[in-house]
């Protein structure tokens, strides 16, 4: 699988991420900061995992990568996006037909109205909501790409 990371910080996911997909794998570890960036790049080296991990930098407005993803991974970071909406139709048009958006959020930062508000704009760019799986402290959401 092509995976993406995005707004993947440190990359506690992204490691995470690039065991599961294997060797035959790819993780994009995507964010705007280069030093996240940075700290990836190097736990990756330290943990055998650079072949299969990509970094990936990010503008304010533009995730900007060419690659057909499977799966996309936004791990406390879509309150931070500028327009969510252009946001997710990007995302969307970066997934297969049937590729999944894994999204969870701080439920510190982001309550209930805000995250319905989130899916609401997630299925106006074509988004299924697939499950609502439970993960501690957050909101979360799987999306599904329409066939
Ligand atoms: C709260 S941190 C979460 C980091 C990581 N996902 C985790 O769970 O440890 C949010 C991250 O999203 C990144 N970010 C914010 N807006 C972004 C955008 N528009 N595109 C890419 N990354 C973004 C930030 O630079 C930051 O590293």
């Amino acid at each position: 699988m092509t995976v993406l990371d995005v707004g993947c910080g440190a990359g506690f996911a992204s490691l995470g991420l690039a065991r599961l997909v294997g060797e035959e794998g790819l993780v994009i570890a995507a964010d705007l900061q280069p030093r996240m960036l940075n700290f990836v790049k190097e736990r990756a080296i330290r943990e055998g995992l650079s072949n299969r991990i990509h970094i990936h930098l990010c503008s304010h407005d533009r995730i900007g990568l060419q690659e057909e993803l499977d799966f996309t991974v936004a791990f406390f970071m879509l309150h931070e996006v500028p327009d969510i909406q252009v946001f997710l139709k990007e995302i969307n048009s970066l997934l297969k037909p049937g590729g999944r958006f894994f999204i969870t959020e701080p439920k510190i930062h982001v309550g209930l109205i805000a995250f319905n508000e989130m899916m609401r704009k997630a299925e106006d760019v074509g988004f299924e909501i697939a499950e609502k799986p439970r993960v501690r402290f957050g909101r979360t959401v799987l999306l599904s790409k329409s066939e």
